[in-house]
């Protein structure tokens, strides 16, 4: 298929510098982009040959038989392992370390300690952070070695407490405060106000693979082989790290296991690798076990939060207000943990702050929609509990507030299909009377819902090349990684669906900075609608291409010429295998290009969605069952929906963790990670997951570029725990405050539920 804009005559490829916002999770940056005009008009809405309707991975066999080559599969000629000696303190200094026994041990090739390696150092500020490091011919030869490294050390008193760092200015950032309206006069206003207090734990990201890489010099240029979300964001730090030119720097990462943004950047495993295989002349693996992973592998901080909410009868919101402190660990960034309150619904008077605590405790990390799933359990359990204390229906109150355009600033939305979603729930909805008449004594029944706003929209630049043989196939290159979430598969169907081609007859290649051009974080749901209209754009130059050839060739018009089910069509009858054309070409190659174009200036892009959860919960030991989970989101046009749905369901999936059993606990006094396997660190199993519905809108953003696509990796996780809460309190009265949600919360809130009842029957026999 092929859609020019008709006012665009030869001009396809006119480069030019733009300036285009960039958001990241929340960080907004204006960025100066190289884009070639971008010509193409948006396919009209609905499932088109390809994309729009359900493909399995183009990878999926080649992962499922064990063929796909992870870093951890990398095997190069000479390879040498290490391993890392890590501080056992919160907080210390190495007052003395020996490092020749190590050095001397069996098997072991080089030794290096702290002020060796960017990222290591003699002064540690929290548990398991890295001193020292040792490369071997074995795994075993290099931890028995670990042994053999003397260390004095000088134990610091750690800091723990977050209310404590944030009192005495121990924090990473400067508080970050926001107001809009008159909030006081907002409360005044009011007919019931809402405060209460929230708290969510730290989390492990656990991606099934743990971070790691092989490093290997070739001259004076370093291949890393790594486990990344951004390629080139870590040829980018690495060579700054390092010294050296970016393009001495080659960065591969062909299959990863997952990272929910704890593979965003260099870490000190790559720059120690990179030294140890500096000194050694032999390629060095570094990865982390699933102890280490469980430590340093970054998490999702903690927080605790205190929200208000305030509205008249009718349910209009007339102030919102939410102080949050993040437990940040030593190093990271205050995530947006106020974004949902800013940004949800439509209220005047809304006012913020997040303080982000320094504390002797591992670095947290992005972590798939960072801050806004802390926002989003309290402001949308907080609502739920303010439409109780109203007597409105709390899908109701949610409409009542809609956001027409951007709450912060006004801007227009560059798309909003959230109406479409409330109306979408409203038969699920409807259906909470009779769930929970189906409770018992024992169990108890109820249904919740949730709002989901996040990002998701992209930007430039991104870039991709699709090479057309004489044997008629497609070939996408660009630089870029897929995560796990089927990018791969997604760039193969948008260039399917612009060549007019069978997905079959298209390959895709990626993973490598050396073969390919830049292409963007798989992070922030950014991937696709950044990464998928420079690959349509590519597969556009090419397909121009084979028109202007068949019009040649075919004596006919170029503009009744399109490309579709692997044939050159005409709008007069005409058609002709494609191979016509390409057959042609013998070792010749038709080469497109692509970039993604800006954003569109002036407007919002977001993400929406809602969902509802039903649940079941024991009163009297406070087990909770989730039967079901509807998720219907708003991301724009949807390329591959069987992709889209695995997304949702492993957001999902993630969340009931999250909501339940996921929990880093931190030894109070010292500071150090006492949950650092698997058995302790409870992630959620197949056993349970509940019935889970998906319903995308699938409503083609107009103005995001050529796709209308935002991308779908984070919105799932980020209404489900909130959904569940209130579901909970439907059931039962019982208001949880606190993730994870324990049979002793539950417990908890039961008896507080059951204390004001009492109260009320009191109040009420006293006045009667
Ligand atoms: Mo972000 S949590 O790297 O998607």
């Amino acid at each position: 298929m092929r859609h020019l804009s008709a006012d665009r005559g030869g001009d396809l490829h006119l480069a030019r510098l733009i300036r285009s916002e960039k958001e990241v999770e929340g960080r907004y940056e204006e960025v100066w982009t190289l884009v070639e005009e971008d010509a193409l008009d948006q396919w009209p809405a609905g499932p088109g040959a390809v994309v729009g309707r359900d493909a399995p991975r183009l990878d999926g066999y080649e992962k499922a038989r064990g063929e796909a080559r992870y870093t951890g599969d990398i095997r190069l000629p000479g390879l040498l392992e290490s391993a890392v000696l890590r501080s056992p303190h919160a907080r210390a200094k190495v007052r003395r370390i020996d490092l020749s026994k190590a050095a001397a041990a069996p098997g072991v090739f080089a030794a290096v300690g702290p002020g060796e390696v960017w990222g290591m150092d003699g002064e540690v500020h929290f548990e398991s952070a890295a001193v020292a490091g040792v490369a071997a011919e074995t795994l075993a030869q290099a931890r028995a070695a670990l042994e053999l490294i003397e260390v004095e050390w000088e134990e610091l008193e750690p800091l723990l407490d977050a209310a404590e760092a944030v009192a005495r200015g121990s924090v990473l950032q400067e508080s970050r405060r926001y107001e809009r309206g008159d909030y006081e006069r907002g409360l005044a206003q009011a007919d019931a106000v809402v405060e209460a207090e929230y708290s969510t734990q730290t989390l492990n990201h656990n991606p099934l693979e743990t971070h790691q890489c092989v490093c290997e010099w070739r001259g004076d240029s370093l291949d890393v082989y790594v486990s990344t979300q951004y390629i080139w964001g870590l040829r980018r730090d690495l060579a700054a790290n390092l010294g050296l030119p970016q393009d001495k720097v080659r960065v591969v990462c062909e299959f990863m296991g997952g990272g929910f943004g704890a593979k965003n950047g260099v870490g000190n495993y790559i720059t120690l690798a990179a030294e140890l295989a500096r000194r050694t002349h032999r390629p060095v693996r570094c990865a982390l076990s699933r102890r280490e992973e469980n430590v340093v592998g970054g998490n999702r901080n903690a927080t605790r939060q205190r929200v208000t909410a305030a509205a008249r009868t009718d349910g209009t919101l007339t102030a919102l207000g939410g102080e949050y402190t993040c437990a940040l660990g030593w190093a990271g960034w205050l995530p947006p943990t106020a974004g949902p309150t800013q940004l949800l619904y439509a209220c005047e008077n809304v006012r913020t702050v997040e303080h982000g605590a320094q504390l002797n405790l591992p670095p947290m990390a992005a972590f798939r929609a960072p801050g806004f799933v802390e926002g989003t359990w309290s402001l949308e359990c907080v609502l739920d509990k303010l439409a109780a204390q109203l007597g409105v229906d709390p899908l109701e109150l949610r409409k009542r507030n809609y956001a027409h355009a951007d709450p912060m600033d006004g801007r227009p939305f560059s798309s909003k299909s959230l109406m479409e979603c409330y109306r979408r729930a409203g038969p699920h909805w409807a259906r909470r009377h009779e769930v929970r008449a189906r409770s018992d004594e024992v169990w108890k029944r109820g249904m919740g819902i949730a709002s989901q706003i996040w990002y998701g929209g992209g930007g430039p630049p991104s870039y991709a090349w699709v090479r057309l043989g004489s044997d008629g196939r497609a070939n996408v290159v660009t630089a870029m990684q897929d995560i796990g979430t089927g990018t791969r598969t997604a760039m193969a169907m948008i260039a399917a669906e612009e060549l007019g081609l069978p997905l079959d007859r298209v390959e895709v290649q990626i993973g490598d900075s050396a073969r390919g051009p830049f292409a963007s974080i798989s992070g922030g749901s950014s991937t696709l609608p950044s990464m998928g209209p420079a690959v349509r754009s590519a597969a556009a130059d090419a397909a121009r291409q084979v028109v202007e050839l068949a019009a040649q060739r075919f004596d006919r018009p170029e503009r009744t010429l399109s490309l579709r089910g692997g044939s050159i069509v005409c709008s007069d009858g005409g058609n002709w295998p494609l191979a016509d054309i390409t057959g042609l070409l013998e070792n010749g190659q038709i080469l497109g290009k692509g970039s993604r174009g800006p954003n569109p200036t002036g407007m919002r892009v977001l993400t929406f969605g809602l969902q509802l959860a039903e649940v079941a919960v024991d009163v009297g030991t406070g087990e909770v069952r989730v039967e079901k989970v509807v998720a219907i989101h708003d991301v724009g046009r949807v390329i591959n929906p069987l992709g889209a749905r695995s997304q949702i369901e492993g957001g999902i999936i993630q969340a009931l963790g999250h909501t339940f059993s996921e929990h880093r606990l931190d030894d109070p006094h010292t500071g150090t990670v006492l949950t650092k396997t698997l058995d302790a660190y409870k992630l959620p199993t197949i056993a349970d997951v509940p019935e889970i519905v998906c319903d995308l809108v699938d409503e083609p953003d107009a103005h995001l570029t050529n796709l209308g696509s935002k991308g779908l990796g984070e919105p799932p996780i980020v209404p489900t725990a909130a959904a569940i809460a209130n579901a909970i309190r439907d059931a039962t009265g019982a208001d949880v405050t606190s993730l994870p949600i324990t049979r002793e919360e539950i417990l908890r809130a039961l008896r507080e539920a059951e204390e004001r009842q009492r109260e009320r029957e009191r109040v009420a026999a006293g006045a009667a």
